[in-house]
């Protein structure tokens, strides 16, 4: 890997791992959808693959722009440096997404309730979206910084993708999913509640029942406040809107 000297070099690893992600994520997500049995749950996964089609069809985009100015750079004597051959061709594998996906992918080989199962498929794809969240923000940053604006909303786009499908997540975990895990529902198949109420993980975490979804909020919330300090102080103001 050639030396990278400014933080355009940085942005375009940050694509490149990012590419990497939405490719792995793409082959990850039919299995969770295989493996979810609430309808919405299943539904939200399915959209979620196509959205993450359209996104790596995004970064192509985003590849192109940032190609199309180095070779600019190029005519007007300056160096392309290591982005050239970065996207010319050769593989790069984000390895915190694949660490991600083998991790969901270890829980998901588990023998459980189904109910039990729903929640853990969406921990595995909230950690999915938090770190797509992370690489988002800090290459729409680092776009913003070196005032590509076109790259700078297409990232944004994708990025406000990610927010959406994290709170949809949020939304079933807590407005259901996490309670029937809690509680062992959707057991037909299988037996004994109190088995199930000892594979949820939420008991613990939980309390009671009135005081869970307060907790859980704010545990699968926790990357909110993020969102407007790790990036940039414009961040704050525009990430989760949607109008350009
Ligand atoms: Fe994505």
């Amino acid at each position: 890997m050639e030396k990278m000297i400014n933080l355009k070099d940085l942005l375009k690893h940050e694509v490149q791992d990012l590419y990497s992600a939405e490719e792995q994520i793409i082959e990850a997500l039919p299995a969770m959808i295989d493996k979810a049995q609430n309808k919405q749950l299943k539904q939200a996964l399915q959209n979620h693959l196509a959205v993450t089609r359209k996104q790596k069809e995004r970064l192509d985009e985003v590849r192109s722009l940032l190609n199309d100015e180095d070779a600019e750079e190029e005519n007007g004597g300056k160096s392309k440096g290591f982005f050239s051959k970065f996207f010319g061709g050769g593989s790069h594998k984000c390895k915190g997404m694949e660490g991600v996906i083998a991790e969901g992918e270890k829980i998901m080989g588990e023998d459980m309730n189904p109910a039990v199962m729903d929640a853990a498929i969406i921990a595995c794809a909230q950690k999915v979206e938090h770190y797509e969240i992370c690489g988002y923000g800090t290459a729409r940053a680092y776009a913003r910084e070196l005032n590509m604006g076109n790259v700078a909303e297409l990232l944004e786009e994708t990025l406000n993708e990610e927010y959406e499908a994290d709170d949809l997540l949020t939304d079933l975990a807590v407005g259901r999913l996490n309670e029937k895990a809690e509680n062992g529902e959707m057991r037909s198949n299988r037996k004994p509640a109190s088995r199930s109420k000892g594979a949820s993980t939420s008991k613990k975490s939980a309390p009671s029942k009135k005081s869970a979804p307060a907790k859980k909020g704010a545990a699968t919330k926790s990357a909110s406040p993020a969102r407007g300090s790790r990036t940039s102080k414009k961040a704050a103001t525009s990430k989760r809107s949607k109008a350009k």
